[in-house]
């Protein structure tokens, strides 16, 4: 990066910049575009019909315990994706799709995923190599299937990564987390939402196809419809064209019913402001870590990069024809186009609506009680706080990063919890103008406060993200467990997450004792004798 590059950033006023110089908040800047795409090959709104990615097949396996594992194939490889009107995009996808396959499966029941790296050896287009990392987000793995980021599986090679669902209901979703480039790797394709039921959850929610994944993501295309990279000097990239679920604002029938939808934000650095385009509020049931203890109804909502929110909307009362959108307001220190206000549309439809199925108009209003929520800061044993920043041309964390952590052999922590201590944890971020959804790996939190008030009332649920907006200091409540051993926290702008706003703490071992589950050496990739 040249600092006439730099330079120029800061004198338009729109960067933030390199080492020791200040950075400038932007708020609601619009330009006219980021894609270079014809104006006949740029997607409009509302033109395409809301597709839903399919589930994934898998084979039961039974052992002598009755314990059920779930058994499934994943195959990471490059494909073309239909996302534009007239041209093909490449992408890398599981399974060849962005989308992947989304996996739905009962609390209680493990599952091996099978993950096989079928990618070419380099990015076809932004030109890094391709070794990959898989992590389920919101599971707490045994580190060694956690997608460490320097656990890598290059191509060619595969690795079985165990997950124990043994947590209760809730949306997490997988996506790679290779070191240094983990938001090109998501941004090209590699993500995907995985589902845990449970009865409680089956017992309130809507379910099968009143139960929606939505993923929102952002894009920007070069003229020949490959996806664009900018990462405007590793502050983030911020796309002109909204997709959900790989498609550009799509649109969606709805029957006169409820609704429920897991909305994630799969976005590399865009945070969202969603609303509906009438005023009227959704009914907010779950965040990251499942069923929040009450249902909150909320107008808008802040939601950032990786956080997952369930949202009911009740489409009653609507006559059919009527069409309501899901806008995006939009947060501080994004890069609006003229475009990105708009997620989506619902169409009201006058289909016949099921009234046996009891959630067609339930609203609960009492939900469920969660570990993390039921937690209390009387029984934390320590508070630490830490800062993040931009440091030295790079993001850090108390002024270090994910290469201190390589550079000590992985050994490098930033906190050693005692297995099950629980703690409070402060993030602060006073140093500039970004905000930083801050992700601890393995463990569910509870928001205690934000600036010392409490937090926003849809975020009173259990979360593993939270948002760590401008000035802002967040303070979280969480117990470190069910197992020992090194995990990542990181801000999950991945462009941040990559240059290197990466840290580990390690539970319930001294830093001399050995390792049963690390996560680079206990269950390496193995050579993939199959390839295709
Ligand atoms: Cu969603 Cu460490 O990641
Ligand atoms: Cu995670
Ligand atoms: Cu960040």
């Amino acid at each position: 990066m040249s600092v006439t590059r730099r330079q120029a950033l800061l004198f338009s006023g729109l960067g933030m910049v390199g080492a020791g110089i200040v950075t400038v908040p932007i708020s609601g800047v619009s330009a006219k575009s980021a894609s270079t795409l014809s104006d006949s090959d740029m997607p409009r709104p509302y033109r395409t019909p809301l597709t839903i990615p399919p589930p994934l097949a898998f084979q039961t396996t039974v052992d002598a315990n009755g314990i059920k594992t779930r058994h499934y194939t994943v195959t990471e490889r490059l494909a073309n994706a239909r996302i534009l009107p007239r041209l093909a995009t490449p992408i890398l996808g599981y399974n060849g799709i962005f989308p992947g396959p989304t996996i739905r499966i009962d609390q209680g029941t493990r599952a091996v995923v099978h993950m096989r790296n079928q990618l070419p050896a380099k990015h076809p287009t932004l030109g890094h190599a391709l070794p990959t990392s898989t992590h389920l987000h919101g599971s707490a793995s045994l580190p060694q299937f956690d997608g460490y980021a320097n656990d890598l599986t290059l191509p060619g090679f595969y690795k079985d990564y165990q997950y124990p669902n043994f947590q209760s209901a809730r949306s997490l979703w997988y996506h790679d987390h290779a070191v240094h480039f983990t938001a090109q790797n998501v941004y090209s394709g590699l993500a995907a939402q995985y589902l845990i039921s449970d009865p409680i959850e089956k017992g309130l929610l809507p379910q099968g196809n009143f139960d929606i994944p939505l993923t929102v993501s952002d894009a920007m295309f070069a003229a020949n419809g490959s996806l664009a990279f900018d990462d405007r000097d590793q502050s983030g990239l911020w796309g002109d064209v909204i997709l959900v679920n790989g498609m550009p604002w799509p649109v969606m029938k709805v029957q006169r019913r409820v609704y429920r939808f897991r909305i994630l934000n799969a976005s590399v650095s865009r945070s969202y402001r969603f609303t509906l385009s009438n005023g009227e509020p959704v009914i907010m049931v779950a965040t990251d870590g499942g069923l929040m203890p009450a249902a909150q109804t909320v107008g808008s909502w802040r939601h950032g990069n990786a956080e997952r929110y369930e949202v009911l909307i009740d489409f009653r009362k609507y006559a059919a024809g009527t069409r309501i959108e899901l806008r995006n307001l939009s947060n501080d220190n994004n890069r609006d186009f003229d475009n990105t206000g708009k997620i989506m549309a619902f169409d009201v439809v006058a289909d016949a609506v099921d009234t046996k199925d009891p959630s067609w108009n339930r609203i609960p209003t009492t939900l469920a009680s969660s570990h993390a929520m039921d937690l209390t800061a009387a029984a934390a044993t320590k508070t630490r706080e830490f800062r993040v920043k931009r440091h030295d041309d790079t993001w850090s964390i108390d002024d270090l990063t994910w290469e201190d952590v390589i550079a000590s052999g992985f050994k490098k922590v930033m906190a050693e919890p005692a297995l099950n201590a629980v703690e409070i944890w402060e993030f602060r971020n006073t140093a500039g103008g970004w905000f930083h959804p801050i992700h601890l790996h393995l463990v569910d939190f509870q928001i205690l406060s934000r600036n010392g008030k409490p937090p926003f009332a849809y975020e009173k649920g259990p979360k593993d993200v939270a948002y760590v907006g401008e000035e802002e200091s967040v303070r979280l409540l969480v117990q470190f467990g069910p197992h020992r051993g090194r995990y990542m926290v990181h801000c999950h702008n991945p462009t941040h997450e990559d240059h290197a706003m990466m840290l580990q703490f390690r539970v319930g071992l001294r830093a001399d004792q050995a390792d049963p589950n690390d996560p680079i050496t206990a269950a390496p990739a193995v050579f993939d004798p199959v390839q295709g």
